[in-house]
């Protein structure tokens, strides 16, 4: 995934107070290595992230200068292999997010010409295939070419020594242009100068932009000049973005989630009620609603369909990455896609080939602005607020209130106004009972965490958070399906947390059944004995979203005994915008 951002100006910018700065506020995009390059030729890489680089480098000035924070996909976390990229002279400088997929063809053909190339990357190609193309054209022309030859995704930024301009080149990869008062932003998000100004000009694909110090241009992807409309958004620049008290973010996010549901809760009785009313007409009245997602998101959707099957609505939903392989839409269906980001590459490109097909589109955005918002009909925002640790918690939370108060028009029944106290009362009330089995999990390899109905998908994304957080093998699944084969990996103190909402006794069984064979069982259950307690006194939807914070908290005060990083863990982006 990966965050670019360049910054270009009449004046000057400081590397470190401007540029890295602005970079640092996209490191959740990616956080393996970090380097930049300014129209003097400077240029610093390496591996790790942002704060240590920042300890390493000296400040400089410039007027022109491009930035990348890498998630590697092609090419191991090395130094050479961070970005910037460049041409063999050392002209050109190029950062990228995406992927070059005919890359080895294009090294091939440009190794036969002569380029020397130092990277295992695939993005390495682009900076030697404008220095071939330069060669005979001009830049607009070789542009227009680059366009035409590569297949794959890209956001790049290109800068040639001297030349005080910088090329924006956009396909997949999102990309957008910042206008302040002294100086241009290109960035992959919003995020990178939100702090500086509201005003965006968001590239769409196949569009390509040159940007000077008091001008820029863009281009459709055959050259032809393009006039486009100035965003002025209104992300909120609110005291959540700072840890205030809390030692890490993923415990502040969980805390805040009290809050944050309030604020959808009353956005979805006030400004949005309209449009989750037109949205739930739509879900009534479509003769098949599908839904996709990735990660969290997509447990949350497996809530949306159980909510809505409940209420008679044809609903499914799959997985993003694979959703044109096993999933059919048309014109008379309705296509929900559910992302916090609004940047996850597997749903922009899913929500891409369901609009190619005629499906109507809604989307399920935290992220204002984002492409996926971008390319909806009707777009609901969950305002969850900036969401900085890298697992999701309170975007979980939010998108699952969501399609609770969807489902809730439709007829489920629910107490929407009581989830705030419930989570409130959930955090209070176990915290500390939840530290203490931290303890005693904290070194195992494996845990199962086992649910049904409404709490199979909480036991998905309870997995989900202890194996990206805490780095322990879990496995969420279906209660009925453990005696089908994985019952035979447990053995004498596996532990297995088995979420038992209302008097699911067929639940019950299957925790007794590991428990027959030694496991050590934990429950989460709110009309039965509980190791936990869950303050909702039916089969009530809010013991999915009340269960799940309780995996939350186990998770992140797992990590702090183990102590791992947390916020920012191993392997992992915030927002995965390669497929
Ligand atoms: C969740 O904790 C993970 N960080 C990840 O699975 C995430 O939910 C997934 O990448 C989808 O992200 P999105 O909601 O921004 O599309
Ligand atoms: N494919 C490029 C690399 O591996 C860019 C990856 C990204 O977008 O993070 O360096």
């Amino acid at each position: 995934m990966c965050g670019i951002v360049g910054i270009i100006t009449d004046s000057e910018i400081s590397i470190k107070n401007d540029l890295l700065k602005s970079l640092k506020r996209l490191e959740y995009r990616g956080y393996d290595s970090v380097g930049y390059a300014d129209v003097q030729g400077n240029m610093e890489k390496d591996v790790g992230e942002i704060s240590k680089f920042l300890d390493t480098i000296k400040d400089s000035k410039t007027s022109c200068a491009i930035s990348h924070t890498r998630w590697a996909t092609h090419g191991g976390v090395t130094k050479i292999n961070s970005h910037p990229h460049w041409d063999c002279k050392k002209n050109i400088f190029t950062v990228h997010n995406g992927i070059i997929e005919n890359y080895q063809e294009l090294k091939k053909e440009l190794s036969g010409k002569g380029h020397v190339f130092i990277t295992e990357t695939d993005s390495e190609v682009i900076s030697h295939f404008f220095e071939e193309e330069l060669k005979s054209k001009s830049m607009v022309e070789a542009i227009k070419n680059f366009i035409k030859r590569i297949e794959g995704t890209y956001a790049i930024l290109l800068i040639e020594k001297d030349k005080n301009r910088i090329y924006a080149i956009k396909k997949d990869s999102p990309l957008v242009l910042g206008l302040a008062k002294d100086r241009f932003y290109l960035a992959s998000d919003i995020y990178a100068f939100s702090d500086t100004t509201n005003k965006a000009i968001f590239f769409e694909d196949g569009e390509f932009a040159i940007i000077d110090p008091n001008k820029y241009t863009f281009y459709d992807s055959k050259g032809k000049e393009l006039k486009k409309g100035i965003y002025e958004f209104t992300w909120a620049i609110s005291q959540e973005e700072s840890v205030q008290d809390y030692p890490h973010y993923m415990i502040k996010e969980i805390h805040e989630q009290p809050i944050s549901t309030q604020r959808l809760i009353n956005s979805l009785d006030g400004e949005q009620h309209d449009k989750i009313t037109k949205i739930a007409n739509l879900v009534k009245n479509s003769k098949r609603v599908v839904f996709t997602a990735a990660g969290s998101s997509y447990y949350a959707s497996l809530l949306g369909i159980y909510f809505l099957n409940r209420v008679g609505v044809n609903a499914h939903t799959l997985i993003a990455s694979e959703f044109h392989n096993f999933m059919l839409v048309d014109k008379d269906t309705l296509f929900i896609a559910i992302s916090q980001s609004g940047e996850t590459m597997d749903v922009v490109a899913a929500t891409k080939w369901a609009r190619e097909r005629g499906a109507k589109i809604v989307s399920l955005v935290n992220v204002p602005h984002s492409t996926l918002q971008r390319m909806s009909d009707i777009s609901l925002e969950i305002h969850a607020g900036p969401e900085i640790c890298v697992a999701a918690t309170k975007t979980f939370t939010n998108q699952v209130v969501a399609l609770l108060y969807l489902s809730f028009l439709l007829g489920f029944s629910v107490n929407m106004q009581t989830i705030p106290k419930k989570i409130d009362y959930v955090i209070r009330e176990n915290e500390d009972s939840i530290k203490k089995m931290a303890n005693e999990l904290y070194e195992k390899k494996d845990i199962y965490i086992i649910g049904r109905g409404l709490s199979y998908p909480p036991s998905r994304e309870m997995a989900l958070k202890l194996k990206e957080i805490s780095y322990i093998h879990a496995e969420g699944m279906m209660g009925g399906e453990l005696k089908h084969g994985t019952i035979a990996l447990i053995e004498p103190g596996t532990p297995v947390i088995a979420l038992i909402p209302g008097k699911d006794f067929d639940m019950y069984s299957n925790a007794k059944e590991v428990e027959a064979r030694g496991a050590r069982v934990i429950t989460i259950a709110n009309m039965m004995d509980s190791d936990f307690k869950i303050d909702v006194t039916i089969n009530d939807g809010k013991f999915a979203i009340l269960s799940v914070i309780i995996g939350q908290l186990l998770t992140y005060y797992i990590a702090r005994k183990k102590g791992l990083p947390i916020d920012k863990p191993r392997n992992l982006a915030k927002s995965v915008t390669v497929k």
